[in-house]
């Protein structure tokens, strides 16, 4: 089998909305991605206490925000209260911690496309899914590009496919498995993104020839993101957008 549909994202993603250049998960980061001239970008999604799809990567408030404890122990209203980007840089004191539904409209009107992670907290893979994908799909409908779902969670993979199931999976790995193909058909997933340290050159060769799209994390250096797109790989996650798109003028993001 080969590729019928090229990779729909840009090929080079900003990690955690904008990378280095800005604190993570926060509308800051959009924004200092698309002004490097990068097409898109991967984010974190947890459900806060209240139930609600949020931006953040922790399980825990403490690194990223002013905040404490769990983010499922957290409330709407005192999440939206925290200060999510003093800790990167005094100046983006003020940024929130972003509602899924600030990132869909800030993405829509900066022509970022996505790749949404569904990031559950302990114990909550499913319901974690359910509110992600369906919510997704609001609101991103006629979107010119819907976002790309992945997640190191098969159970929240499987929800999310009978839930959007127009919107393509990617299956996130570390190292890649031996039963990885197995894997991915059985979450319907359209893409593998595996960890750059545990991926050779065979495994894409093989996914790709399988018809599945290959991503990869979290590549910084410039030549290797080229090693990595000359091996056949589709999309390079980064937390350097501005300096592996500098060095890569012939895949424009
Ligand atoms: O999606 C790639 C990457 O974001 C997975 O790792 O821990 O940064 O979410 P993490
Ligand atoms: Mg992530």
């Amino acid at each position: 089998m080969t590729l019928s549909r090229p990779w729909p994202l840009a090929p080079v993603l900003a990690h955690r909305c904008g990378g280095l250049l800005a604190p993570e998960n926060t509308l800051a980061g959009f924004a200092a991605a698309a002004k490097v001239g990068c097409g898109g970008v991967e984010f974190d999604v947890m459900l806060s206490g209240s139930g609600s799809p949020v931006l953040i990567h922790d399980e825990t408030l403490e690194r990223t925000t002013n905040g404490h404890g769990r983010v499922a122990g957290t409330r709407d209203e005192d999440l939206r209260a925290l200060d999510a980007g003093r800790w990167f840089d005094a100046c983006f004191a003020g940024e929130r911690v972003p509602t899924l539904e600030e990132a869909a409209v800030r993405c829509i009107s900066l022509g970022l496309s996505v790749n949404l992670e569904i990031k559950p907290s302990t114990g909550q893979d499913e319901e974690t899914a359910r509110v992600v994908a369906r919510r997704a799909g609001e609101l991103w409908a006629g979107a010119a590009v819907p976002p790309l779902l992945s997640s190191f969670s098969e159970s929240a993979l499987e929800v999310a496919a009978e839930l959007a199931a127009h919107l393509p999976r990617g299956l996130l790995v570390e190292r890649v498995p031996p039963d990885w193909l197995q894997r991915c058909r059985r979450v319907g997933a359209a893409a593998l993104h595996a960890h750059a340290r545990y991926l050779d050159r065979a495994t894409v060769i093989e996914a790709r020839g399988a018809g599945l799209w290959v991503a990869t994390y979290t590549v910084n250096d410039p030549g290797h993101a080229q090693t990595l797109f000359d091996w056949g790989v589709d999309c390079i996650i980064t937390d350097r957008p501005d300096a592996v798109r500098a060095f890569l003028p012939q895949h424009s993001a």
